[in-house]
């Protein structure tokens, strides 16, 4: 969006001159009259009073770089190297790319506006519409070995659950392995992609999260989704005190999974479970019986009346897709 600069001066709501406007952001006014038409033409409502200036109608959530990188604690502001895009086709690809390109040490974070080639889990699409909700993905490297990934994935469902509770989202689930639930519908998704060569020791992931925020409809989403919006519509949400509130949550979920392991996170996966004592059936493999939670690896427990069966915490995509 290339009006994102004025949007931000007219957020407060109130009115501004067209002149105020031009010095503050050091262009003409006619160019400032051109970026209000645009954004207008965009969807964007806003007033415009001879003699008064500009007014934003439309209840603007802008996702600034700023604001987000405020909202780390010290410790992970020193540690993230952010980057914030009006439009992407994947934060995940986005991740990948920039790793490829260079190593700064830091841990890369990327968020995004839009993504024009948003990807969910088993290969399907993720409704990534503008301005609407939250896509963030970070680059993670662990030392380890490939079995840690399994527990990874839950780790990260507990972090977003975590985080979302600390804005104030009351009765958060988890679907396993690392769906996140509200009201018995999808709020959010993690997808866990692989990258690089398989190298003994050294495990670089992509963790992507999606979490719905502002959006109200959507076509082609297969499953029950809601939004914050639509769960909690008395909030006025903020898509950056979000993505910073996760990225904390994140980075302090994966410090404690690198150092100590699945061991301290598994009666938290638990308090969240919604399949808990649920009747379940396994879509392959003709499994069926109840809910029962979570082994000490992050596997899913089914009581299938005789015995507790396992079944693995594997849905993770070996590569990522260029
Ligand atoms: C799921 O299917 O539940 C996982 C959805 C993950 C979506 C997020 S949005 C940010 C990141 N970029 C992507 O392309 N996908 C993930």
């Amino acid at each position: 969006m290339k009006s994102k600069a004025l949007l931000g001066l007219l957020a407060d709501g109130q009115f501004h001159s067209g002149e105020s406007l031009a010095s503050s952001l050091g262009i003409s006014r006619t160019a400032i009259w051109k970026q209000i038409r645009r954004a207008s033409e965009e969807g964007v409502r806003i007033e415009t009073i001879r003699g008064k200036g500009y007014r934003l109608l439309s209840d603007m959530d802008l996702l600034e770089a700023e604001r987000i990188t405020q909202g780390l604690t010290p410790g992970c502001r020193s540690r993230v190297e952010l980057t914030v895009l009006d439009e992407v086709d994947s934060t995940n690809a986005e991740i990948v790319r920039r790793r490829t390109r260079s190593d700064s040490g830091r841990i890369p974070v990327c968020i995004a506006d839009c993504q024009t080639a948003g990807r969910g889990r088993r290969g399907r699409p993720w409704q990534s519409p503008q301005g609407q909700n939250l896509y963030l993905s970070l680059g993670l490297t662990f030392r380890g070995s490939f079995a840690m990934l399994d527990g990874l994935s839950l780790v990260l469902g507990v972090a977003v659950a975590e985080a979302l509770e600390q804005q104030g989202v009351a009765g958060v689930g988890l679907k396993w392995p690392n769906d996140i639930f509200l009201g018995g519908s999808k709020l959010a998704g993690i997808l866990v992609e692989l990258q690089g060569e398989l190298e003994e020791g050294v495990v670089q992931v992509v963790a992507g999260i999606g979490l719905n925020v502002h959006m109200k409809e959507a076509t082609g989403v297969d499953q029950s989704w809601s939004s914050l919006d639509i769960a909690m519509p008395e909030r006025r949400w903020s898509r950056s005190e979000l993505a910073a509130s996760l990225v904390n949550s994140v980075l302090d979920s994966v410090d404690e999974f690198a150092s100590q392991g699945f061991v301290g996170f598994r009666s938290r996966w638990q308090s969240r479970d919604i399949f808990s004592g649920k009747a379940l059936v396994a879509s392959q493999g003709g499994l069926a019986g109840n809910g029962y939670g979570i082994d000490d690896t992050g596997n899913y427990l089914i009581d299938d009346g005789k015995e507790l069966v396992r079944v693995r915490a594997g849905e993770i995509s070996l590569r990522v897709r260029p």
